[in-house]
């Protein structure tokens, strides 16, 4: 474990949080979720334009996205399964970066191939703001982009490798962010490429 960048007020970058064998043992974990909970592409609210992101989720809520909207739901949009528990690992590094914090509720698992993005975008669909968002990334690196709290503001942008956690709470937990690209081939963590990122989050009040 390393110690954290405090890139901006409440958001900490942990740069190498997982050696290689966690990240190993976490990628194995999270092929375990994509068999019981398949990828699926979110669409974007009104529109249906599809995301180039595809995602799944574990734990007791998932985020999902359609043409009705953003929501945390119980089940996968398109099984209609529950959504499989969260691993332990993932449970551990919350209890060590959102000490004090209830219980993460859902973790939004995020892959992404060499040309997928993510807009700026808050992370507001949480009724409990006081919780952090604690993220982990595996396989290739991504540039971050973060900004305040309002949009239009001033951004930084910093490197997100395999292994790195980030943590968005207090002063920050409301701030934009999003990938502006990946950087392919870098790392040897997925075989097939890419890079996957985990956001654990609190949904509702304690
Ligand atoms: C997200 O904001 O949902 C994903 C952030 C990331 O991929 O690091
Ligand atoms: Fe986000």
């Amino acid at each position: 474990m390393s110690a954290a960048v405090e890139i901006a007020p409440g958001v900490r970058h942990y740069p190498a949080y997982l050696d290689r064998a966690g990240q190993e043992a976490l990628r194995d974990e999270i092929r375990a979720v994509f068999a019981a909970a398949p990828l699926f592409v979110p669409r974007m609210p009104r529109t249906g334009k599809p995301f180039s992101v595809r995602m799944s989720n574990c734990g007791p809520l998932g985020w999902v996205s359609d043409e009705k909207g953003y929501r945390y739901q119980a089940t996968h949009p398109e099984t209609g399964a529950p959504w499989p528990p969260m691993p332990a690992r993932l449970l551990a590094v919350w209890a060590a970066l959102a000490p004090g914090a209830p219980p993460p509720e859902a973790c939004l698992i995020n892959l992404y191939d060499a040309t997928a993005r993510m807009a700026l975008h808050q992370d507001r669909d949480e009724e409990e703001l006081s919780a952090p968002i604690v993220s982990l990334s595996l396989g290739d690196t991504a540039l971050f982009r973060v900004g305040g709290p309002t949009r239009g503001g001033p951004t930084r942008s910093f490197r997100l490798a395999s292994g790195d956690a980030m943590t968005l709470g207090g002063p920050g937990r409301l701030a934009f962010h999003g990938i502006d690209r990946i950087y392919a081939g870098g790392s040897t963590l997925l075989a097939e490429g890419g890079r996957i990122n985990l956001t654990m989050r609190r949904v509702s009040k304690a």
